[in-house]
C-alpha cells in the first residue's frame, strides 16, 4: 500500500479533507495536470471559445435529455402527443424541450466553428493526429445522435426523413435490403424503428460520445494545444520550473476568458429559445408539427440544416454525374501513370484500381452486357456523402504546406479557404430547397469542388511564397 501523506500542521479543514481524498483518489493531480498547471498558449483568440462551448452544449443535451425522457413515451402511438404533453402540460417542459431542440443545433454550429478553426490554424497536423481523429469520431457520432433523435417526436419529417435516409443503405450491393430491414427492425419505419432510435439517442450513442470527448482531450493534454501561429509552445523557451513561457495555466487564464464566450454564447442560446425557438423553420421544421402519417408522403422532404451540405452531395450523384467521375478517376490514373514516381508495381495497381472504379461506374455499360452495367448512381451517391465526412479524418495527411497556421501561409491560400466555406454553405442552402436543374448543377459543381479542396490538398497546400513563422507567439497584452 502506498504510504499516506499528512495534512500540513495547521492545515485548514477542507486542506485535511483534501488530503484525505487524495490519498485515495488523485483529485489534485488531475486538476493541477488539466486545469492549473496545464500550460496553454498565451495567444488564444475567440475561436478557442468553441472547444469549451461544445462542452456546455453537452451537458445542457445531456441535462436536458434526461428531463425529457422523464415524460416522453417512446412508442409510435404515443410519441407525438407526448411531446405536445410536454410542452403544454408538464411544468416547464417547453422550456427543456426548445433548450434540446435549440442545442441540437448550437451543437453543430459550435463544433462546425470549432472544426473550421483547426483547419485554419492546421490544428490537426503533428503531433495532434490523434486529437483530430477523435474529433471526427465524435462528429459522426453527433450525426448518428441528431438524427436518431429526430426520429423521436413521430412527427411527419422525423417519418419521413428517417425512412428516406434509412432506405439509402438498401442501394448497398448485395447486404443493403437486408442492413435497411436491420435498422428498422421492419420493413417500413415503425414502432420498432422508434424504440431502437430511442434506446441508441438516449442511452448508447451518448456514452461512445461522452468517451471519445474524454480521449480527445486526453490527447490534447498529452501534447498541448496548438495556437493561431501555429507554434509549438514546448519546443520554445522554458522559466525555471521548465514551464513553457508562451504559455499561461489553463485555470484561471482560460477558465476566466472562457467565461467571456459562455456569456456571449448564452445570449445568443437564450434568444433564439424564448424569441425564435423553431427558428424559421430551421431548427424545428415546420412540417414536423403534423404527427407522422405513413400513407402520406410530404411534397418536400428535407433534413436539418445540419446535414443539408452532405445531402445536397448525395443529391448531386446522379448518373451525369457517374460520367464526370469517369473522366476525372481516367485523367487521374493517366497523370499519375505518366508523371508520378510509382514503381511498376504501383502503377499495375493504379490501372487495377482505375478498371474496377470504372467498372462500378458503369462505364461499360454501353456493350450492354448486364454484369457490367455497375452499381447505381445512389449507392455511389451514399458513398460519396459518407466519403465527405470520412475525408475529414485523413486531412493531417493530406495538407503539405510548410506552415501550420493560415497566418503565414501565402495570402491566395485564404481565398482557398473562404471558397471553401461558402461553396459548404451553397450546398446546405441547395439541401434544404427542392431539387431544382439549376440547383443541381450548382450542387454538383460543388460537390466537386468540396472533393476537390481535400484531394488536389497534397498539390495546393505547398505551392506559392510562405510567410516566415516567428520562433515566439504574437502576443500583445491587453
Ligand atoms: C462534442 C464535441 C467536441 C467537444 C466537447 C470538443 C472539446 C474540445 C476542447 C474543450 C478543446 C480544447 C479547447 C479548444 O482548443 O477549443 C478541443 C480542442 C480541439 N478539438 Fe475538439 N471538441 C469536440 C469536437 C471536435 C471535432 C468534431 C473536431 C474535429 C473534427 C475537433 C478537433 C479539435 C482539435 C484539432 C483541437 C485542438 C485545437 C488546437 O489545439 O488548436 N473537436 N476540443
Amino acid at each position: 500500500m502506498a504510504e499516506f501523506k499528512q495534512a500540513p500542521v495547521g492545515a485548514t479543514a477542507g486542506q485535511k479533507f483534501m488530503t484525505w481524498v487524495d490519498n485515495r483518489f488523485p483529485a489534485t493531480k488531475l486538476w493541477n495536470e488539466h486545469a492549473a498547471e496545464y500550460y496553454a498558449p498565451k495567444n488564444f483568440n475567440f475561436w478557442y471559445f468553441f472547444g469549451s462551448l461544445a462542452l456546455l452544449v453537452l451537458v445542457i443535451q445531456i441535462v436536458t435529455g434526461i428531463f425529457l425522457v422523464m415524460n416522453y413515451k417512446p412508442d409510435a402511438a404515443l410519441a407525438f402527443s407526448s411531446v405536445e404533453y410536454i410542452m403544454r402540460d408538464v411544468p416547464w417542459g417547453w422550456l427543456i424541450r426548445y433548450m434540446h431542440s435549440t442545442g441540437a443545433s448550437a451543437f453543430f454550429i459550435v463544433v462546425y466553428l470549432h472544426m473550421y478553426r483547426g483547419l485554419i490554424y492546421g490544428s490537426y497536423r503533428t503531433p495532434r493526429e490523434l486529437v483530430w481523429i477523435f474529433g471526427c469520431l465524435i462528429f459522426l457520432c453527433l450525426m448518428a445522435e441528431a438524427f436518431m433523435g429526430y426520429l423521436l417526436p413521430w412527427g411527419q419529417m422525423s417519418y419521413w426523413g428517417a425512412q428516406v435516409i434509412i432506405n439509402l443503405f438498401s442501394a448497398i450491393p448485395f447486404v443493403g435490403p437486408d442492413l435497411a430491414i436491420l435498422i428498422r427492425g421492419d420493413y417500413v419505419v415503425g414502432d420498432a424503428t422508434l424504440n431502437r432510435f430511442f434506446s441508441l439517442h438516449v442511452i448508447a450513442v451518448p456514452l461512445v460520445l461522452l468517451g471519445l470527448v474524454v480521449a480527445h482531450l486526453i490527447a490534447l493534454h498529452e501534447v498541448g494545444s496548438n495556437n493561431p501561429d501555429g507554434v509549438e509552445i514546448k519546443a520554445g523557451p522554458k522559466d525555471a520550473n521548465g514551464h513553457p513561457l508562451d504559455g499561461v495555466p489553463f485555470h484561471p487564464y482560460y477558465t476566466v476568458h472562457d467565461i467571456l464566450g459562455v456569456a456571449g454564447f448564452l445570449i445568443v442560446f437564450t434568444a433564439v429559445i424564448f424569441f425564435m425557438p423553431e427558428f424559421g423553420g430551421y431548427f424545428l421544421e415546420y412540417n414536423n408539427f403534423i404527427p407522422a402519417d405513413p400513407f402520406k408522403t410530404p411534397p418536400h422532404i428535407a433534413p436539418v440544416w445540419y446535414f443539408t451540405p452532405f445531402y445536397s452531395m448525395l443529391r448531386a450523384t446522379t448518373d451525369d454525374m457517374l460520367k464526370v467521375f469517369n473522366v476525372i478517376v481516367i485523367v487521374a490514373a493517366a497523370l499519375s501513370i505518366l508523371k508520378g514516381k510509382f514503381s511498376s508495381a504501383g502503377k499495375l495497381a493504379i490501372l487495377v484500381g482505375t478498371v474496377v472504379l470504372l467498372l462500378g461506374f458503369g462505364a461499360f455499360k454501353f456493350l450492354g452486357v448486364s454484369a457490367l452495367s455497375g452499381c447505381d448512381a445512389k449507392f455511389w451517391g451514399v458513398l460519396v456523402m459518407g466519403g465527405a465526412v470520412v475525408i475529414l479524418a485523413f486531412l493531417p495527411w493530406l495538407d503539405n504546406s510548410p506552415v501550420k497556421s493560415i497566418r503565414y501561409r501565402p495570402d491566395w491560400h485564404k481565398i482557398v479557404y473562404g471558397v471553401f466555406v461558402i461553396n459548404f454553405c451553397i450546398l446546405g442552402y441547395l439541401g434544404v430547397q427542392p431539387p431544382s436543374e439549376i440547383g443541381g448543377v450548382v450542387s454538383q459543381v460543388g460537390t466537386l469542388l468540396y472533393f476537390g479542396f481535400f484531394l488536389l490538398m497534397p498539390w495546393w497546400s505547398q505551392l506559392g511564397t510562405f510567410k516566415k513563422v516567428p520562433d515566439r507567439v504574437t502576443f500583445t497584452p491587453h
